[in-house]
């Protein structure tokens, strides 16, 4: 079965041009959960969509490998490829689990919550610069500057910095009618350059912060060099920032669309939130898929994939599969369980900065919901053209204007 036979296309960014394509995704865990789907000017990719199908992938590095061809379902040319191979993202284990080994101790629950103080001042100042306005765009003004913000605090570099290195980001996402590659290189350059910078200044000066523990961070007396440090510092920046964004401002209107839900929610922030936050990562899933490359003949849910074939695992579809979630399509605030994949299929993968992006998401909800309590929808939200990541890019709001609270 063929993409074009069935209406599917995956690949469209209008597929994606108003959230996740559910009736496509309805259909092809129905019908096709892993499916053959066409590629103009490329040799085709398997589309998994089922849950279990999508945990499988991801637990099996040895057979579907993330360096082999990359994370994203277009090729690159060799160089560039050469060049995402030093981001853990496009690794495969064993040298994934001695960088995960690296780093992974500056992650945990616990150091992510040593945090918590730090992000929500964080948020208070972004929602103090937009207060008194009573109106913004939700996503320029606020959700997007969060994430940017949180990893300059993270990193222990000056938030003037965090503005600027906020700006590069976003040229590097811009879509291709939008910047030139001249730019868009640019961008990156100045990204790398600058933590190759932070690098050298947090060896010369340690401070108590994320950068400072990095640059020292050893496993068998090997520390990260130069440009594995630049690296992890545009992956941090980027695998962070679009994510996170798009999750609060996807969130912020899927609940002003439904009033009734959002008015449970106010009556009760600290009872609802930990369970709201779950189930807007699961109903957003912020990030369309992974890709990955079988590197050996195998068999996933009885269908055949050849060594060299490229799978990409749909996690949106995955957190829409009714065999797992009871009314996949219903925003429900107190799903319990509530085991989505938005954050990766279980594997070595899984999202590294998971707990960072639940406090900053809980703290930027629940203050947002605080401070602007007849925040509301002047206009449709645009959404992003691409395949890849989904979310809006703007959503204009206003609100009755406030004080700033300072501090
Ligand atoms: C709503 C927020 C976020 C979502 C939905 C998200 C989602 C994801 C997904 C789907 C993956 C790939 C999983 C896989 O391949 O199995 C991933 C990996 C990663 N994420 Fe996140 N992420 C978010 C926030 C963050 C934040 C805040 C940070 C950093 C502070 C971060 C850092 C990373 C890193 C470093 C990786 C690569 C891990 C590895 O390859 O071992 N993410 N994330």
């Amino acid at each position: 079965m063929t993409a074009v036979a069935t209406g599917i296309d995956l690949l469209s960014s209008k597929s994606f041009a108003d959230g996740h394509p559910v009736e496509q995704y309805r259909w092809l865990r129905e019908n096709a959960p892993v499916f053959w789907h066409d590629e103009p000017g490329g040799p085709g990719f398997w589309a998994v969509t089922g849950y279990d199908l999508v945990r499988q992938v991801s637990k099996q590095p040895d057979i579907f490998s993330s360096a082999a061809g990359g994370i994203m379902i277009n090729e690159f040319p060799p160089e560039e490829l050469e060049f995402f191979r030093t981001m853990i993202l496009v690794m495969d284990p064993p040298k994934h689990s001695f960088y995960r080994r690296l780093v992974g101790g500056l992650f945990t629950p616990k150091r992510a919550a040593l945090w918590t103080d730090s992000i929500g001042d964080t948020v208070r100042a972004i929602l103090d610069e937009v207060c008194e306005r009573g109106e913004c765009d939700l996503v320029e003004d606020i959700a997007g500057k969060l994430p940017s913000y949180v990893i300059a605090e993270l990193l222990g570099i000056p938030r003037a910095d965090g503005e600027r290195l906020y700006v590069l980001t976003e040229i590097m996402h811009s879509a291709p009618d939008a910047v030139t590659d001249e730019q868009r290189f640019a961008a990156m350059g100045e990204i790398t350059g600058y933590a190759a910078q932070v690098r050298q200044q947090k060896l010369a000066e340690p401070a108590d912060d994320l950068a400072s523990r990095l640059v020292v961070a050893e496993v068998d007396g090997q520390r990260l060099t130069e440009q594995e440090f630049s690296s992890f510092f545009l992956l941090l920046l980027n695998a962070g920032g679009d994510t996170t964004r798009n999750l609060i401002g996807g969130a912020t209107v899927n609940l002003l669309r439904r009033p009734e839900l959002l008015a449970r929610l106010r009556a009760d922030m600290p009872g609802l939130m930990p369970t709201t936050v779950e189930e807007l990562l699961r109903f957003q899933s912020p990030v369309i898929y992974m890709r990955r490359t079988a590197v050996r003949d195998t068999e996933l849910g009885g269908t055949r994939i050849a060594a060299g074939d490229k799978v990409a695992v749909y996690y949106g579809a995955a957190n829409g599969d009714p065999a797992v979630f009871d009314r996949p399509e219903e925003l429900v605030l107190d799903r319990t369980p509530n085991e989505h994949v938005a954050f990766g299929g279980g594997g070595p993968h899984f999202c590294l900065g998971s707990h960072f992006g639940r406090i900053e998401i809980t703290e930027m909800m629940t203050q947002l919901l605080t401070r602007f309590p007849d925040l509301e929808l002047t206009g449709e939200p645009t959404w992003l053209a691409s395949n890849f990541i989904s979310g809006p890019t703007h959503v204009p709001v206003r609100y009755t204007p406030s004080t700033p609270i300072g501090g």
